[in-house]
């Protein structure tokens, strides 16, 4: 029995509603059986489980996937922990680890991105620091007040602006370019070919803990736009996921118990040369909970560095429960308007940003004294505040923290405690009403808005639980009727691999977007939408609509380029087909 045949057989053995059983009261209900969500707190049940797809997942928190997930996340172990203690349970052999081919297989595949993206990193490193065309690059720095050993520290480098620079070079190397555009340093073209994507840019490679180049970041030169761009998605690149720096930062953040976040790389980079070293950077997105979680293992406690202005108060308090069901506490620096760390070092000095460390103020009092501070009189004013910061309460996970935050919140804005909690029960309530499983499913059985393509969850559905149809769909162009991306690509796989029953597993592994590994699971969630009698009635139904997107297409390329005919023809069609299914 080799390694995936063991997990296989401990899938088998281990029930998911047993296992979670033993944990959550569950309580059958339709096709699944629900509880309390043991991850988040709530009133009314969103934590649903099923049996047949052995998968689980709460509509309120999100939280969800197979009984091995459960076990880690309840019992906050490893995948080979859980798997052992769960094989143990049933009495199941487990086979060595490493020899697994699926397993090497990615490893390999990983390793190859990495061994590109280092020779990438090197290539942008070398024409920045020796070549005659790194010019612009060295320009660049020096005007920013980079220093060479901050350059070679953090490996910076130049991507000349040409399309093959990269190209060639990896050509010279021997690596496919099929694998540079893998790493997303290369760009398809439609005959095949690549180019580079970074192009005219200094370039920030960013590390893993290992040191490994995992993607890079690329600054135009000028004020062009897009300023940044990054990496996409790659099986290395997670965008939310790391944080720039923290490889070099993290012995410091432990030992000082401290993390600064900023949000950009040159002040990262700035922050460092002034010999501050417990600095990472966001890079651009609003702090993750998957940063967060990676923070954690090195410090409680945070500094974050906000505007004085609407966007930092805002940015504070989306962070805040964030930090809070995090358990981290995190303080607040401020910063003068318009100043960013790099600007604000340039401007003043690493001194006087050494003595913004020290005026450091909660959180949730920088947002209350911003709030206050553009609060406006009366009614109205306490009305917008209140707005602005229920949902935020909505997500304290910990009754009693809440009810203190609430307190602390009347106190200082004059809002009536008692209405606060009036209004935060009720909105709680309603959400949780609104993630009802079964209200869900009749949302969707219902279908609404039919005109708005919308037909995302219909039609994946009706592939899951009659794959028999997917050919029908092969060789159109369904894409047209499915509003969302993510959609698009979880149908993809499905169409491609047909994992049987809808595995879960298959099809998460061959998904490379994060976003859509966490919409998979509630889609697989849903009971099935048709019935053997209503199969074929709902293909006509989308091959027609899959038509009528196409020709609305049609029409309005050829009003725009004012061809009559064709609109004609396409009028005319569209009235001898639309007419009779509208009847019905
Ligand atoms: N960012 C990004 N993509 C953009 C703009 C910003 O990824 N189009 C990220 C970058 O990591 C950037 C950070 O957001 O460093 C902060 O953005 P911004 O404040 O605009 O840039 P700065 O870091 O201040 O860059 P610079 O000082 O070079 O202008
Ligand atoms: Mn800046």
């Amino acid at each position: 029995m080799d390694f995936s045949e063991a997990k296989e057989e401990v899938r088998k053995a281990a029930d998911i509603v047993e296992i979670i059983g033993q944990h959550v009261q569950l309580k059958k209900r339709g096709q699944n059986h629900v509880g309390l969500c043991p991850f988040h707190s709530e009133r009314s049940p969103s934590f649903t489980v099923n049996q047949d797809k052995q998968i689980y997942h709460c509509f309120g928190c999100g939280r969800g996937g197979d009984v091995f997930t459960f076990w880690m996340e309840y019992h906050n172990l490893t995948f080979p922990q859980s798997l052992k203690d769960l094989a143990e349970r049933y009495n199941i052999d487990l086979p060595r680890y490493g020899d697994v081919a699926a397993e090497r297989e990615k490893t390999e595949l990983k390793e190859q991105l990495f061994k590109i993206n280092d020779l990438a990193a090197d290539y942008f490193h070398t024409t920045l620091v020796k070549n005659a065309d790194g010019r612009p690059g060295r320009d660049y720095f020096s005007r920013r007040h980079i220093s060479r050993e901050t350059i070679s520290a953090f490996r910076l480098g130049y991507a000349v602006n040409k399309w093959d620079g990269l190209v060639n070079y990896l050509r010279s190397k021997n690596i496919s370019l099929g694998r540079g555009g893998k790493a997303g340093l290369l760009v398809p073209k439609k005959d095949g070919d690549y180019y580079d994507r970074f192009r005219g840019r200094i370039i920030f490679p960013i590390f893993d803990l290992n040191r490994r180049v995992i993607g890079f970041g690329g600054r135009i030169l000028d004020d062009s736009l897009p300023k940044y761009i990054n990496t996409p998605e790659t099986p290395l690149y997670h965008k939310g996921d790391s944080l720039y720096g923290l490889d070099s930062a993290f012995k410091d953040i432990r030992e000082r118990g401290l993390a600064i976040i900023v949000e950009g790389y040159m002040d990262m980079l700035v922050l460092r040369q002034q010999g501050i070293s417990n600095v990472v950077a966001t890079l651009g997105t609003a702090l993750t909970s998957n940063q967060v979680r990676r923070l954690k293992g090195y410090t409680r406690e945070v500094a974050v560095l906000f505007d004085p202005d609407d966007a930092g108060r805002e940015a504070a308090l989306k962070s805040f429960p964030l930090f809070l069901n995090g358990g981290i506490s995190a303080k607040v620096l401020v910063l003068p308007q318009g100043e960013d760390p790099d600007s604000f070092v340039n401007r003043y000095g690493s001194d006087e940003f050494k003595e913004l460390l020290r005026g450091e103020t909660p959180i949730f009092d920088f947002y209350l004294d911003q709030a206050l501070a553009h609060m406006d009189a009366g009614i109205d004013g306490q009305i917008k505040v209140l707005n602005e910061v229920l949902p935020i309460f909505m997500d304290i996970e910990q009754g009693a923290i809440k009810s203190l935050y609430v307190h602390r919140f009347s106190e200082k804005t004059g809002i009536n405690e008692a209405v606060v909690w009036e209004e935060l029960r009720r909105r709680e309530d309603k959400r949780a009403e609104s993630r009802d499983t079964s209200q869900i499913k009749n949302r969707l059985l219902s279908g609404q808005d039919p005109r708005k393509y919308g037909s995302d969850l219909q039609f994946l559905n009706l592939l899951v639980y009659y794959p028999e149809t997917i050919d029908t769909f092969r060789d159109q162009e369904w894409e047209l009727i499915i509003s969302d991306p993510e959609i698009i690509k979880i149908i993809r796989v499905f169409m491609e691999k047909r994992p049987p029953g809808g595995d879960l597993d298959r099809i998460e592994g061959f998904l490379d977007s994060p976003v859509a590994k966490e919409q998979l699971r509630p889609l697989l969630m849903s009971e099935p939408m048709y019935t053997d009698e209503s199969v074929s009635q709902a293909v006509n139904e989308f091959v027609q609509k899959i038509a009528s997107v196409k020709r609305s297409q049609s029409m309005r390329k050829a009003s725009a380029e004012g061809d009559i005919e064709t609109l004609n023809r396409l009028i005319k069609a569209r009235h001898d087909l639309d007419l009779p299914s509208k009847e019905n």
